[in-house]
């Protein structure tokens, strides 16, 4: 019976274990790193306005979908899909939704570890008290000094790799649950500080208005696809990552709740990361546009000219490099359930097989912040065409499949029961029309509109 499939590989001891870990995947560099740097890129307010509608209205939805498939497949997502259709009577093909997924994940963790490595790179700096009373341009020496010599971050991308490898081999339980459960409470501490800074510095107003007042006249048709992807992008969402850990859910726990609990959690901490840079960078007259170094850039800035300024940025790079790190961990684990399924391989040389491929690939993105800079496809570099690709195309069509798949093919008693609502129940329907409706449209308006159709 379909209902009763147990997980292959243990169970969250807890609810808030759960949510400590599912958080712990989403918050990471895509909120402190990523969100601020795009939004700088792309506009401000507009862009902020896309992101949270995507998320209310998408990525809400979707990860409840995805945690109730993966609670209901029980297997690495690709499995799961196939079983979940073809006991709907579908074609089992709907396993290369899954895979796409994996695929995904696996392709994010290439890059996602460099930018870790910087994060690490800073806590020594950090510690050394380089950025006491730095200037604006002392900083961005320290920053282009990183990332022009590949060796450096050749081995802060072999450490971040490897130590991701090695707690995923460790399984569930142990590896996981342990090193999460600190890490939310710090990063907000921090991050508080950080905004407290930042409201001294005369420019938290103008901050603010950058982030939060609307002007759709600064956000292109690509802006909105970018808001869109990384709302999936920064909830974890599509990949399969929600998947694996709605595997290992109890049946006892209500995936609604869940959802709303990591979506807050995540939204929260990207918001106060914005409001904490952005007054930092019109104090100093550097660029909103800055791109990926933009927090690396700013925040040492604040660190520096604040009381026990070295002591606060060892933490807050600590804490960025753990949040990364709890966030790797997610991106590792959806492809190591499948190599372990697929190849009937044990978990640890599972790992070791997908950390050195994923290992190998990083080094594309290394080398594309200094010795391949120039080198360019559709005028991207290897690393900006490796997250337009995940974040911007595999992220957003994987959501839409989810979306089918869960309204369309699974049946409707299953997923009422798995939510613990009834089919006619209003919460329920909202729920589905979502899924059935706005989020494919609104993720088909948008690719149409980047594509230039209309
Ligand atoms: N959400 C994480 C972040 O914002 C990154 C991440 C972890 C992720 N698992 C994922 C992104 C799965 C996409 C899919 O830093």
């Amino acid at each position: 019976m379909a209902s009763a499939r147990e997980s292959l590989h243990g169970e969250w001891s807890s609810k808030i274990a759960f949510i400590m870990a599912a958080s712990g995947a989403a918050i990471g560099l895509g909120n402190i790193w990523k969100f601020p740097y795009i939004t700088g890129a792309n506009g401000g307010g507009a862009f902020v306005m896309i992101y949270i509608l995507c998320v209310l209205l998408m990525g809400i939805p979707i990860m409840m979908a995805e945690i109730l498939l993966g609670r209901h497949g029980r297997r690495n997502p690709a499995t799961t899909f196939a079983i979940l259709a073809e006991e709907g009577k579908h074609a089992k093909h709907w396993y290369w939704a899954g895979f796409i997924g994996i695929l995904s994940g696996f392709l994010i963790l290439s890059y996602y570890s460099v930018i870790a490595g910087w994060g690490c790179d800073y806590i020594f700096h950090a510690a050394m008290g380089k950025f006491s009373n730095a200037t604006a341009n002392d900083i961005q020496r320290i920053f282009n000094t990183m990332v022009s010599n590949p060796w450096t971050l050749l081995l802060w991308h072999t450490l971040v790799i490897s130590a991701t490898t090695f707690v995923v081999a460790l399984g569930l339980e142990t590896g996981l649950e342990k090193s999460i459960s600190f890490m939310f409470p710090t990063m907000i501490v921090l991050l508080l500080i950080v905004v407290a800074y930042a409201m001294t510095t005369g420019h938290f107003i103008e901050g603010l208005t950058f982030l939060f007042k609307p002007d759709f006249h600064k956000l292109s048709a690509n802006g909105a696809l970018i808001a869109l992807g990384h709302s999936f992008f920064t909830l974890s969402l599509a990949t399969g990552t929600m998947m694996v850990y709605g595997a290992y859910l109890p049946k006892n726990i209500s995936i609604t709740q869940a959802a709303l609990s990591i979506a807050i959690a995540d939204s929260s901490v990207a918001l106060l990361a914005g409001m904490g840079i952005f007054p930092i960078v019109f104090a100093h007259h550097l660029e909103p546009q800055a791109g990926p170094g933009l927090i690396f850039k700013t925040l040492p800035l604040a660190f520096g000219n604040m009381p026990f300024g070295n002591l606060i940025a060892t933490f807050f790079f600590i804490m960025l490099t753990f949040a990364a790190f709890t966030s790797a961990i997610s991106l590792l684990e959806p492809s190591v359930a499948f190599v372990m399924e697929k190849f009937h391989l044990q978990r640890a040389t599972a790992c070791m097989l997908c950390g050195s491929i994923i290992w190998f690939l990083g080094i594309g993105t290394i080398l594309s912040f200094n010795i391949l800079q120039d080198f360019k496809l559709f005028s991207l570099t290897f690393f900006e065409l490796l997250d337009y690709l995940t974040a911007n195309i595999m992220l957003p069509t994987g959501g839409l499949l989810i979306s089918i798949f869960a309204v369309w093919v699974l049946r409707k008693e299953i997923s009422a029961k798995e939510l613990n609502l009834d089919p006619q129940n209003k919460f329920f329907v909202a729920w589905q029309q979502t899924l059935r409706f706005v989020s494919p449209l609104a993720i088909l308006l948008v690719t149409l509109d980047f594509l230039g159709v209309y």
